[in-house]
């Protein structure tokens, strides 16, 4: 049966809103700006990474509160002079700076379609939530975990690696602890990562009111990787204190240097320790797509809880973190509460329990899920999968171009897709800041944009090879730019 909305009351009918009173002029500059979107995707490669902005493009910003709306289609022209020129540069193939993915025309496609259609995902019975129970259960798959476990879309895998320590901490101190408080049972819970964790690991320790005392942070080993023996050490140690290890995150894919801990190595640890096993994949456990990148993240199916961004590795536009609980039961008893408000119902629209609003912080979500779904769709995981695989073959490729530049050295072993190197200054206290100076340089003209760190305290160049697009001319030109900035800046005398 066919269902006829009935007739609105002529008040409420001719009642204003904020839908255009032209639709066909909307449609059209709908279109435009569809095609200014494509046209700029299109030719990523041709213009620059990234451009500073001037003083005078800022004080575009300094205008007050538009009481009075200029239109969409002066609202339009205003993104493209002051917004669009001036973005952060990461759908460029030359973009290598931190770890940024480049996006994809699905997703965002997929990203206009989900705001149309304006739905809230923090819970109710409808499609969207389906979409994301199901990109849930195609992740359980890609990791081994039960069909049963849980999955939520969240921001990025800051937010993720939170909700794994808050659900940690729940699993070791019962329920009472989310009423009470942590209390004296909260003062020995210990955590552990390795040195080269990501620094949300700390913070989320500290959110979660255990403090980020409470993570051990445990030396490398020459591979880059957590030392197993010295974590088990550590424990030992803190269980002699009178202390309570409840977690330990290792880590897939290192933000500085792209290590990868021994995980099945940390999952035996864990199961004779008897606590949580995370598993901090912000980029790195998405390898698990790529058939020759998975053995290195083997042990990884044993993890409790695993966070990665589908933003990085994964193409999808911003933001799109992941975390996948392997017990949906303890997930959802770290989160979910009881309210009136939010009653769930056998039928209607209050039905479809679990809700995802059981399973993190957020109440209002949006449809991240679409952008992901729709990618996996239409290109393919194993498409996704080449394009991860294809970066980390750029890496290795950069890196032994650096090993045959003799001025350039390279400053750690390249894993997956990251490669940290640099100029040799003649003048070894200035080399970190000719170094800092050439990437600056290079970033300010356009032409490149890797990002910096430091190892053993000394500055490195970091190039990140995340984006789909960058191909082997790319990384080329970056160790081109590279050696003649750091001759020029060296034989002008400006650093040397
Ligand atoms: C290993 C690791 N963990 C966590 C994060 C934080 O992820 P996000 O920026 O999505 O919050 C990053 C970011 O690069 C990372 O590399």
């Amino acid at each position: 049966m066919k269902l006829q909305p009935a007739p609105l009351p002529a008040a409420i009918a001719s009642s204003a809103d904020l839908d255009p009173e032209d639709w066909a002029s909307a449609r059209v500059q709908a279109h435009r700006m569809l095609d200014d979107m494509l046209d700029h995707m299109q030719g990523v490669r041709e213009g620059p990474v990234w451009r500073p902005m001037s003083d005078a493009a800022r004080a575009a910003f300094a205008g007050p509160m538009p009481w009075a709306g200029e239109g969409l289609e002066a609202a339009h022209a205003d993104f493209m002079d002051q917004v669009l020129p001036y973005a952060v540069g990461n759908t460029h193939p030359r973009f290598m700076g931190w770890v940024h993915g480049g996006g994809n025309l699905a997703g965002m496609l997929a990203e206009m379609l989900a705001a149309g259609l304006n739905a809230n995902l923090g819970g109710r019975d409808h499609a969207p939530i389906e979409v994301e129970r199901q990109v849930s259960r195609w992740m359980a798959e890609l990791f081994g975990f039960p069909q049963g476990a849980s999955g939520l879309f969240v921001t990025g895998t800051s937010m993720a690696n939170l909700i794994a320590v808050l659900a940690a901490r729940a699993a070791a101190l019962g329920p009472d602890a989310r009423i009470e408080g942590v209390g004296e049972a909260g003062t020995g819970l210990t955590a552990y990562a390795s040195a080269a964790a990501h620094g949300c690991i700390a913070k989320a320790l500290d959110i979660a009111g255990l403090g980020s005392a409470a993570l051990r942070l445990i030396p490398a080993a020459p591979d880059g990787g957590l030392d197993c023996a010295a974590l088990a050490e550590a424990v030992a140690a803190d269980r002699a204190a009178g202390l309570d290890p409840f977690l330990i995150v290792g880590t897939a894919g290192s933000v500085d240097t792209g290590a990868v801990d021994d995980l099945a190595a940390l999952a035996d640890i864990a199961a004779r320790e008897r606590v949580w096993l995370h598993v901090d994949g912000a980029f790195g456990a998405l390898a698990m797509l790529a058939p020759e990148l998975k053995p290195l993240l083997s042990g990884i199916e044993r993890a409790d809880s695993i966070a990665f961004d589908f933003h990085k590795w994964g193409q999808a536009p911003y933001d799109a973190g992941f975390i996948l609980m392997r017990d949906a039961e303890r997930h959802r008893a770290a989160f979910a509460v009881a309210a009136p408000y939010l009653e769930r119902r056998p039928r209607g629209l209050a039905a479809g329990e679990p809700w995802p609003c059981d399973f993190g912080p957020d109440l209002s979500r949006g449809f991240r899920a679409l952008k992901v779904w729709f990618a996996f769709k239409t290109y393919g995981a194993a498409a996704i999968g080449e394009a991860i695989a294809r970066t980390c073959r750029l890496a290795r490729d950069l890196g032994a171009r650096v090993d045959a530049e003799p001025a350039l050295e390279r400053m750690a072993p390249v894993p997956l897709n990251i490669v940290c190197f640099r100029f040799r200054g003649q003048n070894p206290s200035a080399t970190d800041k000719l170094n800092a100076e050439i990437v600056v340089r290079l970033q300010e003209s356009g032409l490149a944009a890797p990002s910096t760190t430091i190892l053993e305290g000394r500055l490195a160049i970091r190039a990140a090879i995340v984006n789909h697009r960058t191909r082997s001319d790319d990384v080329h030109f970056l160790v081109d730019e590279v050696l003649r900035l750091g001759r020029d800046l060296t034989a002008s005398g400006e650093i040397a």
